[in-house]
């Protein structure tokens, strides 16, 4: 099956690490990141969930809560997470799906037969607290992903789902946004009464609402 941007993530009942779930359910009216990886007891692997581990908080203060899966079962999951603890120096403290039947792999078109018809790839959906998918990326099997942008685009996400701004290239928390195209000068100087730099008609820049 294939998820695009704006669909409803498709909902499943697995088994985690911490217990049995309905994904609807258990995201509640939480954001969240679904990221897979290729295999148990692999290095990038661990690296990864425990990059994940280490910086939990920040998605906690974000509201974003946060789930693992690979088509391993949850028992080789958790004898691979006291390895995890002991090398990446965080307990995983996120659950992660047991997905041996890879029926949340099909759903979210994580197995990529010309990359592996066994393993997922490494995918990232961030969901909405409206249930539908805000963004997907695909990285293959020999790159771990960075975290930090996961974040960043999050907090893009949540700003832009706020305000009618957009955020320009490599934009951080705290740096100048984009007033969004659909948006008037008319109703901008309602929406922004601090005003803005028009740089070109299209271009409108504005220090970030809220900070
Ligand atoms: C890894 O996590 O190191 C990995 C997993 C599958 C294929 C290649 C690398």
């Amino acid at each position: 099956m294939t998820v695009r941007l704006g669909d409803i993530a498709p909902n499943f009942d697995a088994p985690t690490t911490q217990g049995d779930i309905n994904f609807h359910d258990w995201l509640g009216d939480s954001w969240g990141v679904l990221f897979s990886h290729p295999k148990d007891f692999t290095p990038v692997c661990t690296t990864e969930l425990g990059y994940v581990a280490k910086i939990k908080p920040e998605f906690d203060k974000r509201n974003v809560k946060v789930i693992g899966l690979s088509v391993d079962s949850v028992e080789s999951h958790l004898k691979w997470e006291s390895d995890i603890g002991e090398t990446q120096g965080t307990p995983v403290n996120f659950p992660m799906i047991g997905d041996t039947d890879k029926t949340v792999a099909n759903l979210y078109d994580m197995i990529h037969p010309n990359a592996s018809d066994t393993m997922t790839v490494r995918s990232v959906f961030v969901i909405g607290p409206d249930k539908k998918v805000k963004l997907q990326i695909t990285y293959p099997a020999s790159t771990g992903r960075n975290f930090e942008e996961i974040l960043r685009v999050i907090d893009s996400l949540q700003l832009t789902a706020k305000y009618k701004v957009a955020t320009p290239a490599n934009w951080t928390d705290g740096d100048d946004v984009i007033i969004g195209g659909a948006v008037t000068d008319e109703e901008a100087k309602q929406l922004f009464p601090q005003g803005w730099t028009t740089v070109k008609p299209y271009l409108r820049v504005l220090h970030q609402p809220g900070k």
